[in-house]
């Protein structure tokens, strides 16, 4: 990454993010605000295969890119020759995928003269809820929760990231992913589990909550995996499973994944002597988990910020936003710069005052 000292007041960046299955772009006016933002969802083409699969999340991305950026510039009434920068998802995620947001980004930021930025898609997630009108302030324990990551970070400003814990395993959204494939249902299971825990009886059956009885701020999904394995057999060992045994057993998962999480950040956020988490990727949409730590966080005196659910899943309002940031402080790519399909979030350089790191 090339850094210089020039800095500028004002910009309006192109936000592409490509990272899986979603093709996501958006123009953020650092004055102004978000000004577009377009979103192609590909779960209709991977939900035969019940996971997503790269070849196709790549020659999507490339049908769907461009188009997207022509329409984010028609809804926004802006034209290509107001753009000062473009900023695109570099890492974690899909080579393939990644591979297309960084050309065609590159590509449209070279044809402009303008700067290219590849962006972490963890600190996009991150950094979402600085897009709601109540933006959180520095320093706060972020929640990352996705379909590929489960981590507790400790944020002092853009760039300066400590991770305090993680999965050891799978993933919370992976874990909301497998149970729901164990119930028959679609991917990406998250939303579906949530739906029929409504209707689930909560008193029915109990799960384990993972490691919430050993010290620290790590987790495990694997244990509860099997546990929701296993109860999926037992009720299924002389007849199917009925539609109340499927809302019974995806309650009582949400509810172990919910007071799994719930716990650890209250534990983070005691350890740090904050009294603000950040919750963010896409399970961060889930409605119990949003309302289970705003509950829990009040009797601490703290409080919880999460973004609007449509910026909890993949986006490219995010992405644009958190290039932004990078941008106006004079960051961008130079010639070595390479997508990174696994890119630990600490490696990201501080936007400024390193010393406060
Ligand atoms: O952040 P995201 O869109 O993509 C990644 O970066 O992974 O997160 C996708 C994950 C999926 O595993 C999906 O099942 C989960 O977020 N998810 C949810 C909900 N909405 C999406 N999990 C639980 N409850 C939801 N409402
Ligand atoms: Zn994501």
């Amino acid at each position: 990454m090339r850094s210089c000292l020039i800095t500028v007041l004002k910009m309006l960046v192109l936000g592409l993010e490509t990272s899986c299955d979603e093709t996501g772009v958006a123009l953020y006016d650092t004055e102004r605000g978000l000004l577009a933002d377009a979103l192609f969802s590909q779960v209709d083409i991977h939900v035969e295969y019940g996971g997503v699969v790269p070849e196709l999340a790549s020659r999507d991305h490339v049908r769907k890119t461009l188009p997207l950026v022509e329409q984010v510039l028609a809804d926004s009434g802006c034209v290509a020759d107001d753009i000062d920068g473009v900023a695109y998802t570099a890492g974690p995620g899909l080579m393939g995928a990644l591979m297309v947001g960084a050309t065609l980004a590159r590509a449209l930021a070279w044809g402009w003269g303008v700067p290219a930025l590849g962006v972490h898609h963890m600190e996009g997630h991150l950094l979402a809820p600085m897009l709601e009108q109540e933006a959180p302030k520095f320093p706060f324990v972020a929640l990352l929760v996705s379909g590929g990551h489960t981590q507790l970070v400790r944020v002092d400003g853009i760039g300066c990231y400590q991770l305090l814990g993680e999965s050891l395993d799978d993933a919370a959204g992976e874990a909301f992913d497998k149970a729901a494939k164990m119930l028959g249902l679609p991917y990406p299971g998250g939303p579906h589990i949530a739906r029929m825990a409504l209707d689930g009886d909560p008193e029915r059956f109990d799960f384990p909550r993972p490691m919430v009885n050993r010290p620290g701020l790590d987790f495990s999904f694997s244990g509860l995996k099997t546990y929701t394995l296993n109860t999926v057999a037992n009720c299924s060992r002389d007849a199917a499973l009925s539609e109340q045994d499927r809302c019974d057993i995806a309650r009582a998962f949400e509810e172990a994944v919910v007071a799994t999480l719930v716990i650890k950040c209250r534990r983070a956020l005691r350890q740090e002597a904050l009294n603000t988490l950040v919750m963010a990727g896409g399970v961060s949409a889930n409605t119990n988990l949003r309302h289970a730590l705003e509950k829990a966080l009040v009797k601490e005196g703290a409080r919880v910020f999460y973004p609007a659910p449509a910026y909890c899943t993949d986006n490219g309002a995010m992405i644009a936003y958190a290039g932004a940031q990078r941008l106006m402080a004079g960051q961008a790519d130079n010639e070595e710069t390479q997508v990174r399909p696994r890119w630990p979030m600490e490696e990201l350089p501080p936007l400024s005052q390193p010393e406060k790191c």
